[in-house]
């Protein structure tokens, strides 16, 4: 019943298979970068890494806690953003998530490292705000979007700030890597709604990140666009609103859906053939379940084109009680509201343990 919908809507497919995966994938992302999230105007020239904190009593001694400053080099200019992370007290070493956060609590209301540590993972936090803020300029001293374009004008496919962030988690990453506890083979980035949306992309972009987690990410996140339902390119595009997330080519599809030469699934695909998770709520309409779920349908087929076991699902929304794990791309809806929560961690992490072991 729900593929009719996306036959209805002309959803695009993501790949005809008339090239190999490799060269569509680098087209998708070029197509997604220059028509919605934009290209960052600069790369680092060099990045350093500094502990500034160290606790060996987290979580009861389960844990070691550690703060460490990721410096990031633009020729002269310097770029500085902290980086909390937890590391569990195991022998050997362990998977790892880059969660991108709303906050510097650690833990938080939205990552419980407790337990995620008593899972035998490893988390890595990092605090948005401490990379752009989440706004127009604001502190031009501490904010890395106005070091980026203090040179540099903005086009219509520059980045925007999710961009940024998805950039950031990659560095994060690069830290991540310098751990000799850290498995490098199992390392997930997450994030809920407009860094659901930034997991996503930063999933996308770096192949490094095996599993790909996004809550709640809607609009221009995981949901089909084209349905226009719950937020659309047009809403979350306002002036008042988040137009600053995204390239200005982006407006151009405000009522405009139709003649997006993508839409949200490819994104999703674009991490093809590593894992995606995505994760709905039940009274997030704004998001969009339906439409998380559609994209997740749609974007199942590159994975089976690839001879691997895309979304496997009956045609119909899953019960709140049910887990769609059996293929590369993972998906729940839960009871509630909009919020990042401790079920969903544990569902997302019965996910990506199955795909381990
Ligand atoms: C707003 C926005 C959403 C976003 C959400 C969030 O509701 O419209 O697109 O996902 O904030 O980040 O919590």
């Amino acid at each position: 019943m729900l593929k009719t919908k996306l036959n209805e809507r002309n959803i695009p497919a993501v790949w005809d298979k008339a090239e190999p995966w490799k060269k569509r994938r680098e087209d998708i992302i070029n197509l997604l970068l220059k028509e919605e999230y934009g290209f960052m105007p600069k790369t680092h020239t060099d990045i350093s890494f500094e502990t500034v904190m160290e606790d060996s009593s987290f979580c009861a001694g389960k844990a070691l806690l550690r703060k460490t400053n990721i410096n990031l080099f633009f020729g002269e200019d310097k770029y500085t953003f902290p980086v909390y992370c937890a590391l569990p007290n195991i022998e050997g070493k362990c998977p790892f998530i880059v969660h991108i956060n709303f906050r510097s609590d650690f833990p938080d209301r939205y990552m419980p490292a407790e337990e995620i540590v008593d899972r035998g993972w490893g988390v890595l936090m990092f605090n948005y705000e401490d990379v752009t803020f989440d706004d127009y300029h604001k502190d031009g001293d501490k904010d890395l979007y106005t070091l980026l374009y203090k040179d540099k004008e903005i086009k219509e496919d520059s980045a925007g700030k999710i961009m940024i962030w998805a950039y950031a988690a990659s560095r994060v990453l690069d830290y991540a890597l310098t751990l000799p506890m850290v498995d490098p083979e199992n390392i997930a980035v997450a994030g809920h709604s407009r860094l659901g949306k930034t997991a996503l992309l930063a999933g996308a972009l770096d192949e490094r990140f095996k599993f790909v987690y996004s809550n709640d990410s809607g609009c221009s996140g995981a949901a089909i666009a084209r349905m226009n339902k719950g937020e659309t390119v047009k809403l979350i595009t306002r002036d008042e609103t988040f137009k600053y997330w995204f390239c200005e080519n982006y407006l151009k599809y405000r009522d405009n859906e139709e003649n997006m030469p993508f839409d949200q699934h490819f994104l999703l695909a674009a991490s093809a053939p590593r894992y995606v998770y995505v994760a709905s709520a039940k009274k997030d309409l704004w998001a969009d379940p339906e439409n998380e779920f559609l994209s997740c349908l749609a974007a199942g087929e590159v994975w089976e084109k690839l001879g691997l076991k895309g979304f496997v699902t009956d045609d119909k929304l899953p019960e709140t009680a049910d887990n769609l794990h059996e293929g590369f791309i993972g998906y729940h809806i839960r009871e509630g509201s909009h919020y990042l929560s401790r079920e969903d961690w544990q569902r997302f992490l019965d996910f990506a343990d199955s795909k381990i072991k």
